[in-house]
């Protein structure tokens, strides 16, 4: 089975978790786009584990890839790889020698161009993801592969500097003899992750080629996605199915199933438009409800209602087999819950997404209302292997039901909690 995982909102949907239950399927695990500004919780009975570069699906995988298209900092690397062979001590880690590097001088100018932006400030993690990809684009980026040859990191960080003097100018940087350090630690990281570097793209069509089961992971969310989300509060990459290609080398056209991750309710870290948002009481209680703090920053996250027109959007986007539903534990608890149907302009339904910031104002939201589930009873539903999506409340199959009518697509995975058992897996051919 060739799949891939990908989230259908703002990103933190849950795919950490929905990944991770998948994987024990999977020989291979692959991530293909994003670094560090990502955030993944696994819970385990080994314990809780966050991952931010390496793909959740690790844990149980026997090859994990990190692909081209990834933005890497090398010592957040070393550090994850370290507990990652804590929890599984024969995984085999493979980066791609062309995937580019995140250096300190990167995080720096993240949070330097935010204070540029001013109204514009998107609200980045401050990884130095935005700063890395544009150094890819201008072609003065330095790769994976660079890190091994000490005077090239040392021209490429020249380069970088001269490029972006201006913003660096308060910076540790503007020493000539710091920059020289940063090239020779940089050089460092590069050694110690010699051992795990390759050509991934080779490796991923030999392990197809051995009809191996590969899962590609998405990082992020397709609204955040540089091109189609709400620009330009996106992240630097595309988050779409579509990117494993050119962020794994692997062809697109071989995938066989596209698993689109959706939270029951949704959330959104950073600024930007959230036709959805929930405010005030409500929105606190929610939040707390549903721990909704980022996994990377800290950051309170914004949480709404679940939007149907995005949904369907992104699921037509990603060409989505079927979906997976996580969060439906916590949503179940308020005492009254709403899902936007359509969105409506001068009182009039519009079947596109408005992307001009302006024009996003003018819309307004049909909601429908729906009765909660209340709490779950985990222990009844989970009784046995047979019938546990018909001991769901109805109140929550109706829910489940009115995505399926809207988008057309099956749920097939519901995650009713944080542990990997907690999840009732659809059999969608029965
Ligand atoms: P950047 O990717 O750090 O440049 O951040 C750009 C926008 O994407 C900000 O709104 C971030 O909060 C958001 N973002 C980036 N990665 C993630 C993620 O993995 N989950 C949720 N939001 C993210």
């Amino acid at each position: 089975m060739l799949a891939v995982v990908l989230g259908m909102q703002f990103g933190d949907e849950g795919k950490g978790k929905i990944t991770d239950y998948l994987s024990e399927n999977f020989d291979v695990v692959v991530r293909f786009n994003g670094g560090n500004n990502a955030g993944h919780t696994v819970v385990t009975s080994q314990g809780k584990f966050k991952f931010h570069l390496i793909p959740s699906g690790s844990l149980r995988s026997s090859v994990v890839i990190l692909g081209n298209g990834m933005v890497i900092d090398p010592y957040s690397l070393i550090d994850e790889i370290e507990n990652l062979k804590k929890a599984n001590p024969d995984v085999q880690i493979k980066i791609s020698k062309m995937a580019h590097v995140v250096t300190p001088i990167h995080k720096y100018l993240d949070k330097s161009e935010e204070n540029v932006r001013g109204g514009l400030s998107i609200g980045t993690t401050a990884q130095g993801i935005g700063p890395t990809y544009e150094d890819k684009y201008a072609r003065t980026g330095v790769r994976v592969i660079d890190l091994l040859e000490k005077s090239i990191v040392t021209e490429k960080i020249e380069t970088i500097y001269r490029m972006k003097e201006n913003l660096l100018a308060d910076s540790p940087y503007r020493e000539k003899s710091e920059r020289e350090k940063l090239a020779a630690d940089l050089h460092e990281a590069g050694k110690k992750l010699m051992q795990y570097m390759d050509y991934t793209e080779n490796l991923i069509y030999r392990f197809s080629q051995e009809k191996k089961n590969i899962l590609f992971e998405g990082a992020q969310g397709t609204m955040l996605d540089i091109d189609f989300g709400m620009y330009p509060f996106v992240t630097s990459s595309n988050t779409l199915a579509g990117a494993l290609s050119s962020g794994s080398g692997f062809p697109f056209r071989k995938i066989q199933r596209v698993i689109g991750v959706i939270k029951a309710y949704m959330s959104k870290v950073g600024s930007g438009p959230f036709p959805t948002e929930i405010e005030g009481d409500l929105a606190v209680r929610l939040r707390d409800l549903g721990h909704e703090y980022g996994t990377t920053t800290g950051r309170p996250r914004r949480v709404g209602w679940l939007d149907l027109p995005l949904l369907n959007y992104a699921s037509r986007l990603n060409d989505v087999d079927s979906f997976a539903i996580t969060n439906v534990d916590t949503l179940g608890k308020l005492d009254e819950i709403k899902v936007c149907e359509k969105y409506l302009k001068d009182g009039k339904e519009v079947d596109f997404i408005p992307r001009s910031l302006e024009e996003i104002k003018t819309i307004s939201i049909g909601y429908k209302t729906i009765r909660p589930w209340g709490n779950l009873d985990i222990e009844n539903i989970f009784s046995s292997p047979d019938g546990q999506y018909d001991r769901l409340p109805v109140e929550l199959r109706n829910y489940v039901e009115l995505i399926e009518k809207n988008t057309g697509k099956p749920v097939e995975i519901i995650s009713l909690g944080e542990r990997r058992e907690n999840t009732i897996h659809r059999n969608l051919d029965a």
